[in-house]
């Protein structure tokens, strides 16, 4: 392997007992170019063309409060996919917070989990006063890669394959874009959401395959809410009002209390794709990380997520003294998210629930080749109990009702692994899911590409990565004729 590294940024974090500053939530500040990865086993497979995205959290400075692991900088990972070989780099996004942090040496504002009265200077973020590190998702829109952060901030354009930030999204509103723009394949359009402490509450977008802003509503809700995703059809996006929400009286004074509120409805927005009057359906309550997928089948639009059975976690029982309340909600054993199905029937405007699988699983990847369209295959993440750590995957056939399973061995974990469709695949599950491995028994990195016709079969190839990864949250496959 021949790795060349860049000069290090300025680093002020001291080591701490912090749960997610350690083992496989290490944050890395090393930036690299390697060639001539070890293959550890199999064969890189020639039939793949493309780039592996991967968007990590590393926390650089000493914290001014009580750190969020989702507070960290944004670094992304690439390794690229060509002709049987493999080539790796990261990069830290050159946020406009990273730089002003590189220039005073430390820290300038607090986390999710700190009053937003901490922050030294303005910032992002519905929470307010966030740091925007652009540390959340990761997609390729009109051949350039767009990088978002967890609650609503700028979007960051990088080169996929160079990974140099080329600069702020120029159509993002005033008040940001969520961390899950999505964009569909088939049309090469980007849809959007943001969302707000003031009327309006949440808006709606829709960029086209040349990059122009076509759509920007505002989409009338009855105060503030913490949607983290969306969905799309051939015609509808699909925004989401559900029942957990800051509470209101607590917000005037500043404190951002998530809470369920008792007696009220799930709620979901139908909205023409290109802009229109939304058409509201209500379902059970619950609340919504990610969804699976969407697609219309005749008189009803059919949305796949994870519905969580506890929103509301009590604090993790065996959590370090001081975190029992923050690891609860980085552990999906406490709020339980399940695969779940909603069909709405535009025809009399009732919805039908169904749950799809029982097994606690989150962070789904499809074949984006169907993303909007109907589709078979759901591949969805496993996590460690008690912990923000990916240990292995469920493949769901959700015609015939199967399931097949992978799970990795004890201290390996993964990461979100999306589908890397094989060069001239016809089959929906031709292909391979992608996923980093951070080894805390050899303390490394590595690559596996799973077979997605066959995952219980395990890694059909591992790649040797030149550092150990920060655990991080998501990922994309681009192919490498979507890129610029
Ligand atoms: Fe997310």
């Amino acid at each position: 392997m021949t790795v060349h590294r860049l000069p290090p940024v300025v680093a002020t974090l001291r080591p701490s007992n912090h749960p997610y500053l350690n083992g496989a939530w290490t944050p890395l500040h090393e930036e690299v170019d390697a060639d001539d990865l070890t293959v550890i086993e199999g064969l890189i497979p020639r039939d793949i063309d493309g780039v592996y995205l991967r968007n990590t959290e590393n926390q650089i400075h000493q914290p001014l409060g009580r750190f969020h692991p989702f507070d960290g900088d944004g670094m992304i990972h690439a390794l690229s996919f060509q002709d049987g070989r493999v080539r790796y780099r990261n990069r830290f996004v050159r946020t406009r917070g990273f730089q002003a942090e590189q220039e005073a040496k430390g820290s300038l504002w607090g986390g999710l989990a700190d009053p937003p009265a901490l922050a030294k200077r303005p910032g992002f973020g519905a929470h307010g006063s966030l740091k925007d590190s652009s540390s959340t998702d990761i997609v390729i829109h009109a051949g350039q890669a767009l990088s978002t952060f967890y609650q609503c901030g700028e979007g960051y354009r990088l080169d996929p394959m160079t990974l140099d930030t080329l600069g702020l999204e120029r159509w993002v509103p005033i008040d940001g874009i969520s961390a899950h723009p999505k964009v569909d394949e088939a049309t090469g359009e980007l849809m959007f959401f943001n969302y707000a402490k003031h009327a309006p509450y949440l808006h709606y977008g829709l960029v086209d395959a040349d990059n122009r802003l076509v759509t920007l509503q505002p989409i009338d809700l009855a105060g503030p809410r913490l949607p983290h995703d969306m969905a799309f059809t051939e015609n509808y996006a699909i925004l989401n009002d559900l029942p957990m929400f800051w509470d209101a009286a607590l917000l005037e004074r500043d404190i951002h209390a998530v809470r369920l509120h008792e007696g009220l409805p799930s709620r979901f927005a139908l909205i023409p794709r290109r802009g229109g009057v939304p058409r509201w359906f209500e379902a059970a309550p619950t609340y919504v990380l990610h969804w699976l997928n969407a697609y219309e089948d005749g008189d009803e639009v059919v949305l796949d997520g994870y519905f969580q059975e506890t929103p509301m976690p009590p604090p993790l029982a065996d959590a370090p003294p001081g975190f029992g309340h923050m690891m609860a909600y980085l552990d999906e054993r406490s709020f339980r998210p399940k695969l779940h199905r909603w069909r709405f029937n535009l025809r009399d405007g009732t919805t039908r629930e169904q749950r799809l699988d029982e097994r606690i699983m989150e962070f789904g990847a499809i074949n984006p080749r169907h993303a909007g369209r109907p589709y078979r295959y759901g591949y969805s993440t496993v996590a460690k109990p008690g912990w923000f750590l990916f240990t292995g995957w469920i493949k769901n056939d959700l015609i015939s009702g199967e399931s097949w399973t992978y799970d990795l061995a004890p201290g390996r974990y993964g990461s979100e692994a999306p589908f890397a469709p094989r060069l001239g695949a016809t089959a929906e599950d031709d292909g391979y899911l992608v996923s980093f491995i951070t080894d805390e028994n050899t303390g490394r990195s590595e690559c596996i590409l799973l077979d997605a016709a066959r995952i219980q079969d395990g890694p059909v190839c591992r790649i040797a990565l030149p550092h150990k990864i920060c655990s991080g949250t998501h990922a994309c496959w681009g192919e490498r004729d979507k890129l610029a």
